[in-house]
């Protein structure tokens, strides 16, 4: 994979500032009041957006470096923080700005709103993904267990374009194509390439 070392000369810390630049972008917009006539729901649902984008971007990593032998895999830890970190904002404009911390009217949404539920569950699957995306947690679990662990990750983005799928009111294209791209990014997992490379998983 000789022409994979260009694409690892970016230290893997500007992940960070690069990728959460819509987050500072939007929240801009709400600060200096420039995201229209319903900021809040723009703010909220470009961090939903933004939070899948990401965990799609993750979920590429694998199959870009099996097919198309570019390895981008010291990115992948920063990448799967990024996604947490949406979903927190996502999750906080939520419960501060739209529920105003309400939470006799979260619980009910929690319940009998399909869209919050399942986006809940995938927030609670991301918890424990984020507080083990670190090395000590590798060795304390073993990697066998930790790749068990984190295949969680597959549930969580097809719950996420579910969400999506299921607050629309029509039929849209853009949760539609979400959710083809997550089917399409596990499916190739499922294609075995004709020489596996050791760090896959
Ligand atoms: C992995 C977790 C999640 C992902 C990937 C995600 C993603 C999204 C996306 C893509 C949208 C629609 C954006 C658009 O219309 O352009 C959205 C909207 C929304 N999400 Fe999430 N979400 C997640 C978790 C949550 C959680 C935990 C909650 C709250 C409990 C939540 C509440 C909402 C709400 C209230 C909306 C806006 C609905 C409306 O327009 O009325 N989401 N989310």
């Amino acid at each position: 994979m000789a022409q994979s070392r260009y694409w690892t000369l970016m230290p893997e810390w500007l992940v960070y500032p690069i990728a959460l630049l819509p987050a500072a972008h939007l929240l801009w917009g709400a600060v200096s009041n420039t995201l229209g006539p319903d900021p809040l729901k723009v703010l909220e649902n470009g961090l939903g957006e933004w939070a899948l984008r990401v965990l799609i971007a993750g979920l590429a990593i694998t199959p870009i470096m099996r097919f198309l032998r570019i390895n981008l895999i010291k990115y992948r830890r920063a990448i799967g923080l990024v996604a947490f970190i949406y979903v927190i904002l996502h999750l906080s404009v939520y419960l501060v700005l739209d529920k105003q911390l309400d939470w006799a009217a979260i619980g009910a949404d929690i319940v009998k709103r399909p869209y919050i539920t399942i986006g809940m569950a995938a927030f609670v699957m991301l918890v424990p993904l984020a507080a083990t995306s670190n090395k000590w947690s590798v060795r304390k679990l073993g990697s066998a267990a930790w790749r068990r662990l984190h295949r969680l990750v597959y549930v969580i983005a097809v719950f996420g374009a579910i969400h999506y799928l299921l607050l629309v009111k029509a039929w849209p294209p853009e949760p539609i194509i979400y959710l083809l791209i997550i089917v399409a990014l596990l499916a190739v997992r499922l294609v075995r390439p004709q020489r596996r490379l050791r760090t896959a998983s």
